[in-house]
C-alpha cells in the first residue's frame, strides 16, 4: 500500500512536541514526510525541515505558503499537522480544512468556543478529518480501560478522579523565563494557563474512559506564584452526563511530581487505576478481591488495546508509541475505514467551553456552570 503524504506546521528544532509527531508518524511506515512549515522563522524552518528529508519544494517558509504550495498539486499531503502555539490553531486548521486537507491539531483547538464551534461546523462541511492529538488516549492500557467500562467489567461508574499535577512551573525564580512566563500571560495564552494546558487532557481522559461527557463543573484556580495573572493551578468538581462525579486536580507548583498524570475510575463491582509514568500496566480490582495488574501485550486484553500493542510483554512502550496509535487510526480514517476512539472536533470544543465554564466558575468562587459548548446543550 502506498505511503500517505504528511505535512507539518510548527513543531521545528527545538520544539518539545515536535519529535514526537515525527517519530509517531513515520513508526509504522503509513506516512511519508512530504511537506513543512516548521518554524515561525522562515529560513530556519525551509532548513530544518530539508535536514529533516523534506525535498527542497517542499520545505516551505509559513504555512500560507505551504497551503499555496500544496493544495493543486497531484502528489498533495493527505495529513497536515499542527503544532504551532495556541493562537495559531484556529486559523491554520481552519483554512487547511476549508482547502481539503484532513487535519490534526494540538490541544488546545481553539482559543474560544465560537472558534471551536466554526471548526466543528467547518470539518463537517468540508468532510475532512478534524482531529485533536489527546494522545494519552492511545496508550493500550487507557484503550483496555475504556474496552472493560464499556464491557461492564466494573459496573455503572460512580466516581472518576483524575490529577495532571506537575512541579515543572514551581520555581519562582524561574517565572520570568519567556519559555514559561507566556503560559500565565493573558494575551499570549487566553483566559486559562494550567488547566487549559493540561487539565484539558485529564478532563478528555475521565471522558473517554468513562465513555461519558462533562455536563457541569465547579472550580477554584489559583495563581499560587503572585506574579501570574493566570492559574497555575486548579481544581475542579464535575458531573458527566450519565451521573459520574468527578475530580480533576491540575497544577504546575506540585515540584517532585513529574510528568503526573493519572486517573482512577470507581464503578459498581471494581476499580482502575492508570499513570502516564507507568503506562504499561492497568490495576483492577473487583470489589471484594485483590488487585490485579494488567500488562500491555498479554493475552486476554480487549481488542483495541491488543491492536495498539506494539513489542512483547514487559518491553516498555512510551509517549511516541501513543502518539503513533494516532497516525494509525488516522491513516485508518483517512483510507475510509474509522475506528472509534480517535479524538476529533467535538472533543476539541468540549474541551475548550470546559476550560471557559472553568474560569467563569473560579470568578465567580465556585458556582455551578454548564461545561457543554452551546452546540451539544
Ligand atoms: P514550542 O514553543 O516548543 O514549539 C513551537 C514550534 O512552533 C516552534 O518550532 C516554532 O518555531 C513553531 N512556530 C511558531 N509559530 C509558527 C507558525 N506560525 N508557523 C510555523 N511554525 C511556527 O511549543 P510546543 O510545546 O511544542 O507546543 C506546540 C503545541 O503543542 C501547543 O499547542 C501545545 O499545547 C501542544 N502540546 C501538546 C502536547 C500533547 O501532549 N498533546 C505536549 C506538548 C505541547
Amino acid at each position: 500500500m502506498a505511503k500517505l503524504k504528511w505535512g507539518m506546521i510548527g513543531g521545528g528544532e527545538g520544539s518539545q512536541i515536535g519529535p514526537a509527531h515525527r517519530l509517531g508518524a513515520q513508526a509504522d511506515g503509513l506516512f511519508e514526510f512530504a511537506a513543512g512549515a516548521l518554524d515561525h522563522r522562515p529560513e530556519e524552518g525551509r532548513a530544518y525541515a530539508q535536514r529533516l528529508g523534506v525535498p527542497a519544494d517542499r520545505a516551505y517558509g509559513d504555512w500560507q505558503e505551504m497551503l499555496a504550495g500544496e493544495k493543486d498539486r497531484p502528489d498533495r499531503i493527505d495529513l497536515v499537522t499542527i503544532a504551532t502555539p495556541n493562537a495559531t490553531h484556529f486559523e491554520i486548521a481552519k483554512a487547511y480544512l476549508e482547502a481539503g486537507f484532513n487535519v490534526l491539531c494540538e490541544k488546545p483547538m481553539t482559543m474560544t468556543v465560537e472558534e471551536g464551534e466554526e471548526i466543528v461546523r467547518v470539518a463537517r462541511a468540508s468532510g475532512k478529518i478534524c482531529a485533536v492529538n489527546y494522545c494519552y488516549s492511545a496508550y493500550p492500557m487507557v484503550r483496555q480501560a475504556r474496552a472493560m467500562v464499556r464491557a461492564g467489567e466494573i459496573g455503572k461508574v460512580r466516581l472518576v478522579v483524575t490529577n495532571f499535577s506537575h512541579g515543572h512551573h514551581g520555581d519562582a525564580t524561574d517565572a520570568d523565563n519567556p519559555r514559561v512566563r507566556w503560559r500565565y500571560d493573558p494575551a499570549m495564552a487566553g483566559v486559562s494557563g494550567q488547566f487549559a494546558d493540561c487539565g484539558i487532557h485529564a478532563l478528555h481522559m475521565a471522558s473517554f474512559i468513562c465513555d461519558d461527557e462533562v455536563a457541569t463543573l465547579s472550580a477554584d484556580m489559583a495563581s499560587t506564584i503572585p506574579s501570574r495573572q493566570l492559574e497555575d493551578d486548579a481544581m475542579v468538581n464535575f458531573r458527566m452526563e450519565g451521573g459520574t462525579v468527578g475530580r480533576l486536580w491540575t497544577s504546575s507548583v506540585a515540584i517532585g511530581r513529574q510528568h503526573g498524570f493519572d486517573i482512577q475510575v470507581f464503578g459498581e463491582t471494581g476499580g482502575l487505576r492508570w499513570a502516564s509514568e507507568h503506562p504499561n500496566q492497568l490495576f483492577y480490582t473487583p470489589v471484594g478481591g485483590r488487585t490485579q495488574i494488567i500488562e500491555k501485550g498479554e493475552g486476554g486484553l480487549h481488542e483495541d488495546a491488543m491492536r495498539l500493542s506494539r513489542v512483547a510483554i514487559a518491553h516498555p512502550e512510551g509517549f511516541p508509541l501513543a502518539v503513533a496509535n494516532i497516525y494509525c487510526d488516522l491513516a485508518d480514517a483517512i483510507r475510509g475505514e474509522p475506528r472509534d476512539g480517535l479524538p476529533n472536533a467535538a472533543d476539541g470544543v468540549r474541551s475548550i467551553a470546559a476550560v471557559h465554564a472553568a474560569v467563569a466558575s473560579a470568578r465567580a468562587e465556585g458556582a455551578w456552570q454548564d461545561a457543554r459548548p452551546p452546540m451539544f446543550r
